[in-house]
């Protein structure tokens, strides 16, 4: 990585806190310090002429030393031996335990290892503190915060995740403001800041330099499965890590939107796919495009094609279960379906949303509207999920009140942050989380912003034709086995006959 030049002219403008060797990420990381020969300006009193030149040489071999301590006490280490060697009249004795413990650095796997690692955090900590010197001392409003202390590095697949720590003055805000500014000076893929919600003062930053989701996911770990249960967390994708992402379900309704041909139907495929092989489950379908979930109809309670006025009766009908249902759970004084009442979790599922609320006459579309409103806002607790995908989800599309009730939102590959922002919420485009920056050739990459405080990067798992078609004729057969037929409980023996 090239290592950014600092720029000298500015003057500081923050408190001279950190003034002196204050960080413990390296030496003159001080407000507003430096110019690009690392000589700083001392805040709020004169130049460096005035400070003396050989005050600032000092302080600028100082800050190098500070900087590459790892590198000179790891040299210090391994010359000691013949160092010492040399002092008592053993050179070669002093000579062979240099070069001994030099070989066990280099020809010992971990400790080669362990050794590159110590010495990539280091680099990136340097780095990390000559780009926000750098922009501290350009002149522009990008960051005026002063240096940020790196507490911690972890080497990720995407790059590295720094744990910083913001002085006094500046905040995490401004920080992430200055994220684009910051990825120009490292010359990375892109900057992201997110902030301690215990800590005001302390941030993650993931220095992005490369995507890691150019790969296909692995195959679905469920792909053999017998049997599942939608009460579990379903394995979705891997993330940036490489570590499995999963959805849960119950209680939650997920919106899934993004460009033509990015991977929603795919994705839905793995939901539809768990609730399948649950027999428990009843599924409904609605596909707005006919084709991506005939797949999955053996297996449905009920399906509604391209008619609005089908989906009208489909959705009408789960209402007025969902009301049934509130009244056996009334009876029952129970607030919400939980596993162990054996009551069955609908699933209802709707790809190309858009279809339905755009087309047939006005009032089918009026009608579907708030069937749909009054199922997601009120279906949770009496055990309806719904999910639904869309291309656009934009207020001319869906209308507002009916997208927000949304809790998971899932966006895939969008053109532009606007409509990555539409899906997920507004506000992450400038946080660094938007799907416009998805490569196109790489479908089912997306964000999901579920159970933690941010979006996840993901690339989802991949049902193809034949492994799909063989998991829905496995889970039709456990279907009419019977496996389905619910245990017999008290809220089950008091819901009513439909
Ligand atoms: N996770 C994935 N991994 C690999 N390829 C994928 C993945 N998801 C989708 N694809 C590929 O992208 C194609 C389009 O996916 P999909 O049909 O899900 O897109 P879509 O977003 O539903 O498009 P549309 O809006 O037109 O319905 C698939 O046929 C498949 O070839
Ligand atoms: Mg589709």
């Amino acid at each position: 990585m090239a290592e950014p030049s600092a720029q000298s002219g500015h003057e500081p403008h923050d408190a001279p806190a950190a003034w002196g060797f204050d960080s413990p990420g390296g030496w003159g990381g001080g407000y507003g310090t430096g110019s690009g020969a690392g000589i700083p300006d001392r805040p709020g009193g004169g130049s460096a002429q005035q400070g003396g030149l050989v005050g600032a040489v000092l302080r600028c071999v100082a800050r190098n030393v500070w900087a590459f301590g790892l590198e000179l006490g790891a040299l210090a280490v391994l010359a000691a031996p013949a160092v010492l060697g040399a002092a008592h009249g053993w050179p070669i004795v002093g000579g062979l335990g240099s070069g001994l413990l030099l070989a066990v650095l280099l020809g010992v796997g971990p400790m080669r290892r362990l050794a590159g690692r110590v010495r990539h955090q280091a680099m990136t900590r340097r780095c990390w503190h000559r780009a926000v010197r750098a922009l501290g001392d350009a002149d522009t409003a990008a960051w005026r915060g002063g240096q940020v202390a790196v507490r911690a590095v972890t080497c990720r697949p995407a790059g590295d995740v720094l744990d910083v720590r913001v002085p006094v003055g500046g905040t995490v805000a401004d920080l992430e403001k200055a994220a684009e500014a910051l990825a120009v000076v490292l010359e990375i893929r892109q900057v992201r800041v997110r902030r301690d919600p215990d800590n005001a003062r302390q941030a993650r930053v993931s220095l992005i330099r490369r995507d890691p989701l150019a790969a296909p996911a692995p195959a679905w770990p469920h792909t053999g499965a017998e049997r599942l249960s939608l009460w579990d967390p379903i394995p979705v994708g891997v993330d940036e890590d490489g570590q499995p992402v999963t959805l849960t379900l119950p209680e939650r309704n997920v919106l899934l939107g993004g460009e033509p041909g990015a991977g929603k139907s795919a994705a839905l495929s793995l939901l539809v796919a768990t609730a399948a092989l649950d027999p428990n489950v009843r599924l409904h379908l609605l596909d707005g495009k006919l084709v991506e979930l005939a797949g999955w109809a053996g297996c449905a309670d009920s399906t509604a094609g391209v008619n609005v006025e089908d989906a009208n009766l489909l959705l009408a009908r789960l209402r007025a279960e969902m009301d049934a249902r509130y009244l056996s759970l009334l009876a029952n004084r129970a607030r919400k379906v939980a596993p162990d009442f054996g009551l069955p979790l609908h699933l209802v599922v709707i790809d190309e949303l858009a279809h339905y609320l755009l087309n047939g006459e006005r009032k089918e579309r009026a009608l579907f509207a708030e069937l749909m409103r009054d199922l997601v806002a009120r279906g949770r607790a009496a055990g309806i999920i719904v999910i639904a995908a869309t291309q656009k989800p934009q207020h001319d599309v869906i209308p507002t009140a009916l997208r927000d009730l949304f809790g998971f939102r899932w966006a895939l590959r969008c053109s532009t942050p606007q409509a990555s922002d539409t899906v997920l919420g507004a506000g992450w485009a400038s946080q660094g989380h938007t799907a416009s920056d998805i490569d196109s050739a790489h479908r089912g990459v997306g964000l999901l912003l579920h159970e933690g405080a941010q979006p996840v990067r993901l690339r989802s798992h991949y049902l193809d034709d034949p492994t799909l078609a063989s998991i829905a004729a496995r889970a039709e057969r456990l279907r009419r086995s019977g496996a389905g037929q619910q245990p017999t409980g008290d809220i089950a023996c008091q819901e009513q006959t439909r």
